[in-house]
């Protein structure tokens, strides 16, 4: 089959479409037909060797995959599929060094449509995934966990992420359903897969992490990218009064997206920006000039650190839980089953929408590498498959 490919670390050159050899679907398997994929920022530093770290752990030698996230159809089923096991929510897999327990937080932030009462602690959520009726299992977000419900089958359309693993660049995956759900409704497989990291990711770190409330003054460092083009969206959704730190040419495209205000990074400091309850920084660098910026009680998440200071950086993060009040969150995204179908839900609400900025053929994903290099996308790169 087809997969994006490269046989040493570089420049977005070294990217080439290629042949491997087809998934062997095991037994607990399902083989997805891959419709499209996405480039997301961390694949550009994985592709040039500068997080070699966790590139040579998810594969050994050369040639390497390409490719984390993706929306296809599933094809093929294997033997002794089962459910998605209704413990195998990103809850518990956001691990990290700001990862604590999240798990323990009961509410709609876990969104099982088979749990009763999880909206008893919702706060004021203007936006609630889990308030919606899947609980017929085979619902919008299905293949649901919990009982009374059904696992993938032939002609699901779906959507999911590898996991820590890359290669979805490619006409085939083959994953287990935990890492899968149903695609939203009606939604274009080719625009979906502009959301499965990112969108994953900002629930994660908006909904779970910072506990964003209505009301809250919420800052995205980064708006304009993949993972800020969908916390604008969350942010809004859930009532907070958003900031955006983007591109001089992507403001007005924040603002449409749902930020109250924008902000050029480059001519505007975080001393001119004021106070927030919540900061995400999807950029890494300077984390502690956007920490004083946080209120009493206020969060901060990063989901990047300074890839230039790469121990300094993660030391700041790792000691924030210790020295100052304000603890700075980071975690690695390993989303599985049920986040992903809390994703789906918040598409079908309206709350998030993807945003794709260029689809390039599989055969052009070096070129769609350089596009998101160059700097001022908006929204997401795809690569389409199909
Ligand atoms: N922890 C996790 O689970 C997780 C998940 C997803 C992503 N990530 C990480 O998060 C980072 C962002 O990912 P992404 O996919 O969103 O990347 P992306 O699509 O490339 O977006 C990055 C954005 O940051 C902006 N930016 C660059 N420097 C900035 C600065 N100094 N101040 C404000 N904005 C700045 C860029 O704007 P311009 O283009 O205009 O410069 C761009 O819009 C990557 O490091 C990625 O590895 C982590």
């Amino acid at each position: 089959m087809r997969a994006a490919l490269y046989d040493r670390y570089g420049p977005p050159e070294v990217l080439y479409e290629g042949t491997v050899p087809m998934p062997v679907m095991g037994p607990g398997e399902v083989l997805v037909r891959v419709h499209a994929t996405s480039v997301n920022g961390g694949e550009l530093h994985g592709r040039a060797g500068r997080v070699r770290f966790v590139t040579d752990m998810a594969e050994r030698g050369f040639p390497k995959r390409m490719g984390v996230d993706f929306a296809g159809e599933v094809v093929a089923v294997g033997p002794n599929v089962p459910r998605p096991a209704s413990g195998s929510d990103a809850h518990e897999s956001t691990a990290g060094p700001g990862s604590r327990g999240s798990t323990a937080r009961p509410g709609p932030q876990t969104a099982d449509p088979g749990s009763r009462g999880s909206t008893d602690e919702a706060g004021p959520r203007a936006v609630d995934p889990g308030s919606r009726g899947s609980t017929d299992g085979v619902g919008p977000s299905g293949p649901v966990g919990g009982s009374g419900v059904r696992g993938p089958v032939v002609g699901d359309r779906v959507w999911g992420l590898l996991p820590r693993v890359f290669g979805s660049a490619a006409e085939y995956v083959v994953v287990r359903p935990r890492q899968i759900a149903l695609a939203p409704a009606g939604l274009d497989l080719v625009q979906a897969a502009a959301l499965p990291v990112v969108g994953t990711t900002a629930i994660t770190a908006l909904r779970d992490k910072a506990r964003l409330q209505e009301g809250e003054r919420l800052l995205v460092r980064g708006a304009a990218g993949g993972a800020g083009s969908v916390a604008v969206q969350l942010g809004r959704a859930f009532g907070a009064h958003v900031t955006a730190l983007a591109g001089a040419r992507s403001l007005d495209f924040v603002r449409d997206l749902g930020a109250d205000e924008a902000f050029d990074y480059r001519t505007t400091g975080p001393a001119d920006l004021g106070r927030f309850d919540v900061v995400l920084d999807t950029v890494g660098t300077g984390l502690s000039a956007y920490r004083r910026l946080l209120r009493p009680g206020g969060r901060m998440v990063t989901i990047a650190f300074d890839l230039d200071r790469v121990v300094a950086s993660l030391s700041y993060v790792a000691a924030s839980a210790v020295f100052g009040s304000r603890r700075v969150r980071l975690f690695s995204g390993n989303p599985t089953h049920r986040l992903i179908a809390d994703l789906t839900r918040y598409v079908e609400s309206g709350a998030i929408r993807p945003v794709v900025d260029t689809v390039f053929p599989l055969a052009d994903i070096a070129e769609a590498h350089r596009a998101l290099e160059a700097g001022g996308v908006r929204g997401k790169h795809v690569i389409q498959i199909v």
